[in-house]
């Protein structure tokens, strides 16, 4: 079957590669589910990935075949699978277990292991080929009715894992009514914590650098929140002028921007951090003032990386939600498909470059 891979280490690596079809007995106990790949999303990660500043091969093996943003269909279970069938509608969750306490319990996405396994991206082989089998504990149905934007489901769990953590953190205060909310960063990600505020009837400001409008901003307006552009206010200004913020969810890929959040934050708030940024970027702060505010004001700042099973789940019950409530909405995020695996560098050239991209797509299979 093909698949794309990168040779780790070397820039631009990505090609376009022949490897055997995997099949249901490649995973123990019966378990196994064989999955036809429909279409794979690429984001930020695999633009690292192939600049090779990210990522690594499975042990023993030189490539990696990429993709982590997975949405395909049951071709075939192995005799111990009850819970999926043919023709089911699937995704496969991206981290799997290491060996610390948090893995054990199914919570891989909270591993304190140094080594974390993640399907294309690190030690281990992604979805962006014809076919990928996997255990079931990893694979989460999704309704039919979702099949337009299940390709979606993987970065919505990572907005919903860091909206959760704020909800579970903030358990500390015994009430908490969250009215207020600022989202840093308009891209997929922005987007999608946007939508998942506003379903939760908060008031949403979502900051981006370009000035409106444009298809981003209208999507944010399209669901009630307002849209900022950074260029004329920052964030920290905006809540100086407009009032703090409750919530804060940052996911612009640029690591300054979450100390400006720290001085847009409400008492009691919290600042949930999700740009994977690996770079070395310094900044100056106001130190003194940054801590005398979290501390007086018992705020809180979490960061958050990857999703467990449980937030698959949960992506899928808000995004059926947000079809009831908005209509196409989600839809309107895809904005670039790329048809079959061997347009690989027409992918790619769309992920670095395309003008108005949100999410970047491969139609693997119609
Ligand atoms: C993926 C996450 C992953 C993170 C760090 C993100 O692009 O969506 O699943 O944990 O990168 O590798
Ligand atoms: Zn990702």
């Amino acid at each position: 079957m093909k698949a794309i891979a990168v040779r780790p280490g070397i820039p631009d690596s990505a090609h376009l590669v022949e490897m055997p079809k995997p099949s249901v007995n490649d995973i123990d106990g019966g378990r196994g589910v064989l999955v036809k790949v429909l279409r794979v999303g690429v984001d930020g990660t695999d633009k690292e990935i192939n600049n090779a500043e990210y990522g690594a091969p499975p042990p023993g093996d030189d490539l990696l075949v990429i993709g982590h943003e997975g949405f395909g269909i049951v071709e075939e279970t192995g005799p111990n699978v009850w819970e999926l069938k043919k023709g089911d509608l699937v995704v496969a969750t991206v981290r799997r277990p290491g060996t610390s306490i948090y893995d054990v319990i199914g919570t891989n996405d909270m591993t304190t292991d140094d080594t974390y396994y993640e399907r294309g991206i690190n030690l281990r082989h992604g979805f962006l080929s014809e076919y990928y089998v996997d255990d079931a504990d990893y694979i989460v149905k999704v309704p039919d009715g979702l099949r337009e934007v299940g390709v979606l489901l993987e970065p919505m769990t990572v907005v919903q894992k860091g909206i959760t953590q704020a909800y579970e953190i903030q358990r500390r205060l015994r009430v908490w009514r969250p009215r207020r909310a600022a989202v840093l960063g308009a891209g997929t990600i922005g987007l999608l914590a946007t939508l998942v505020l506003r379903l939760r009837g908060i008031e949403v400001v979502t900051f981006g650098r370009t000035a409106k409008p444009y298809m981003n901003s209208d999507l944010v307006e399209a669901i009630g929140a307002a849209y900022v552009s950074t260029a004329e206010t920052g964030v920290a200004a905006y809540a100086e002028a407009n009032g703090a913020f409750d919530i804060i969810f940052e996911a612009t890929g640029y690591s300054p921007i979450a100390f400006e959040a720290m001085e847009a934050l409400a008492k009691n708030g919290v600042l949930v951090l999700s740009s994977v940024t690996g770079g070395d970027k310094r900044v100056e702060v106001p130190a003194d003032k940054i801590n005398l505010d979290l501390v007086l004001g018992n705020r809180v700042i979490v960061g958050t990386v990857n999703a467990n099973r449980e937030y698959f789940e949960s992506g899928v019950k808000d995004m059926a939600h947000a079809v009831l409530e908005y209509g196409d909405w989600l839809s309107r995020l895809l904005t670039h498909p790329v048809k079959g695996l061997e347009n690989v560098a027409e992918l790619f050239e769309k992920l670095t470059t395309a003008k108005g991209a949100i999410k970047v797509f491969c139609e693997v299979s119609a």
